[in-house]
């Protein structure tokens, strides 16, 4: 299969970017690598240097492609607040420019990244992609936009189209030092420097973290599946992992004892989130089953190699 791989040099897209080329497809990434790394395309992948809101290197980029994994995007909750308009421009207004691309050159399939942001404040009960949507930033009302969309174009203009709504992905390649990055390549980092970690809240929020290589495996199987489109679909493991949990763990793979420092709770803290899977069961016959540790350890391995050349 020719498959185009959007923010296909990022932490998430370089990882499906991978396991589509040893799958033995053709691979190309395109990115305009303002939080990608054009070190993180695969050697084999073809590369184009481009922003999903230029219609025209799209329409060239597109040409003969069968599937597009559309993984570009602003990823920051606090930066969509601080700047949403800039935020609808390159989220709403370019998966727009990557729908409508892929209808004009009869792409097959375009597979979405969204997000489990789309939920909003938490419950403790899983999540399950009919409960109503909640969405309480602007970077999770534009990947709310971004379903709508592909519904429309899967539903009337002929696209297949399938969003996966991700849950707290982590794994080597997210680089700690990035506005951007999770909590878990941010404790990671900071343990293995023996810096001490900043707690909010009471450190009891939860959260469902998924390993990026089952991620990427799940979304490779989505460019190929035909039961699961016009879906949402959440990816996660449906296992919550509490803060200090993650902690502990961490300390336990390092043989640290972790430093904790107590603040308050952050204003608009998801307090609980966690996948229900059933559906990504019923689709796929899996769900993510990476072992926290093992994620961890792996992560915690990449880190180690690379804090040299991040400025922490
Ligand atoms: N990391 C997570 O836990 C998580 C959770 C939910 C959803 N997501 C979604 O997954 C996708 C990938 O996220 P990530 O964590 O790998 O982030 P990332 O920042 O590592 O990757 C995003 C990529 O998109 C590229 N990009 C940004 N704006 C672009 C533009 N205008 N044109 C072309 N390329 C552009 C960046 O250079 C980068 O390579 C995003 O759509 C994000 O919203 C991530």
């Amino acid at each position: 299969m020719r498959i185009l791989i959007t923010g296909g040099a990022g932490f998430i897209g370089s990882t499906i970017a991978e396991q589509c080329v040893s799958a033995g497809h053709d691979v190309t990434v395109y990115d305009n690598l303002t939080t990608g790394n054009r070190a993180n395309v695969p050697a084999t992948a073809g590369f184009i240097e481009g922003d999903i809101r230029d219609s025209d290197r799209l329409l060239k980029a597109f040409k003969g492609i069968d599937v597009v994994v559309h993984q570009a995007a602003r990823v920051s909750v606090p930066d969509s607040i601080a700047d949403p308009v800039g935020f609808w421009d390159v989220n709403v207004v370019g998966t727009r420019c990557v729908l409508e691309s892929a209808r004009r050159c009869q792409v097959r399939r375009v597979v979405l990244a969204s997000t489990a942001a789309i939920y909003g404040p938490g419950s403790l009960d899983a999540a399950r992609e009919e409960d109503a949507p909640r969405p309480a930033s602007p970077y999770a009302d534009n990947k709310l936009l971004n379903e709508l969309d592909a519904a429309y174009y899967g539903q009337h203009l002929g696209v297949e189209t399938i969003c996966t709504r991700y849950f707290n992905v982590y794994g080597p390649r997210q680089r700690p030092d990035s506005p951007y990055a999770g909590v878990v390549s941010i404790m990671s980092a900071k343990l293995r420097l023996n810096e001490p970690l900043t707690i909010f809240g009471t450190g009891q929020q939860t959260r469902d973290f998924v390993y990026v290589e089952d991620v990427a495996r799940t979304v490779l199987g989505f460019c190929e599946i035909r039961n699961a489109v016009h879906d949402v679909i959440n990816i996660g493991t449906g296992e919550p992992t509490s803060l200090l949990a993650l902690v502990d763990t961490l300390g336990r793979i390092l043989d640290r004892e972790p430093r904790l420092v107590h603040a308050g709770p952050r204003p608009g803290d998801v307090l609980h989130s966690v996948a229900n899977v059933t559906r990504l069961a019923a689709r796929t016959g899996a769900v993510p089953a990476t072992p926290l540790d093992w994620g961890l350890s792996r992560t915690l391995d990449w880190i180690g190699g690379s804090v040299g050349q991040i400025a922490l």
